[in-house]
């Protein structure tokens, strides 16, 4: 497995796989892998020659209240998983030539990022777009995948590539669980065993809303309360940010659930902003 640091190495050795006539599957991600990365490795492989990995911890997508300096990292690791999922080349650009330091273009998409993670996270979603538009032109990928744990950061990573016209099959992939539910994501190693027991009321509330349209419940505020009392009911000091019922793509909020709407949530438990989702 190879290692780049250089875009200009990057973009170099992405002109001469694709001369190679082999096609080229990408995963962008922040490093710190856990399973549910290695899932989205193991389907880009799946789909692509070569897969390239991106570690890159984007500090446009980070607000300045929030620990940019603080988020996990473990780039030894990270090779070492990558490796072992099958990745072909990791790519670790500097911040410093990511975001020179006249850098002022951006990216963004304009409607899809206002609800949700968005409306409580104002710049986050123009600094995400932004970096995979730059990782999509330095690496020239025919492949990428996303989580589908990051629900809205994969529709609008869809929208932006739709719009751009990159000519990129443009994969969203399940969430990977522990075998508890708990949706996995780097943020689960800052609990204590007890206050990871807590973290499944978001995966207790979204059972709890699934069961209910099985049965036939279709309106949302009902649903919604009823989350709300699962959550509590697993972590009395959870804080609700959002339990939102919206179309797939459109992210339009839906009051008659019916099959298919995705139900999803951000809950903080014990300090830490946990968010996950369900299709209903
Ligand atoms: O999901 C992530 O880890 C990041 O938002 C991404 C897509 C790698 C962009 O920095």
């Amino acid at each position: 497995m190879q290692i780049i640091r250089s875009i200009k190495k990057m973009q170099a050795a992405a002109r001469q796989i694709a001369g190679k006539g082999q096609t080229i599957g990408l995963v962008p991600t922040m490093g710190f892998l856990h399973e549910g990365h290695l899932s989205l490795i193991r389907r880009a492989k799946k789909e692509a020659d070569v897969v390239i990995v991106t570690i890159f911890v984007n500090p446009a997508q980070f607000a300045p209240t929030e620990d940019l300096a603080k988020y996990p990292r473990d780039e030894k690791g990270d090779i070492r998983k990558i490796e072992g999922a099958g990745g072909d080349i990791v790519f670790i650009p500097k911040a410093i030539d990511v975001y020179p330091e006249d850098f002022q273009t951006y990216v963004a998409v304009e409607k899809l990022t206002q609800t949700l993670e968005g409306a409580s996270r104002p710049t986050h979603f123009r600094g995400v777009t932004t970096v995979v538009a730059k990782l999509f032109n330095i690496t020239r990928p025919d492949v990428a995948v996303f989580g589908m744990k990051d629900y809205q950061q994969a529709v609008v990573l869809g929208q932006m590539t739709r719009d751009l016209g990159y000519p990129v099959k443009y994969i969203i992939a399940p969430t990977v669980r522990e075998k508890d539910g708990l949706a996995m994501s780097s943020r689960n190693k800052y609990f204590t065993a007890a206050q990871r027991i807590e973290a499944r009321c978001l995966y207790y509330a979204l059972l709890t809303a699934k069961e209910m349209v099985e049965s036939g419940v279709v309106a949302a505020g009902k649903i919604e309360r009823e989350m709300r009392s699962a959550v509590k009911a697993s972590s009395p000091s959870a804080q609700i940010d959002y339990i939102a019922f919206t179309d797939f793509a459109t992210l339009r909020t839906i009051k008659r659930v019916a099959k298919g709407t995705i139900c999803s949530l951000a809950v903080r438990v014990h300090g830490v902003r946990l968010i996950d989702n369900m299709k209903l």
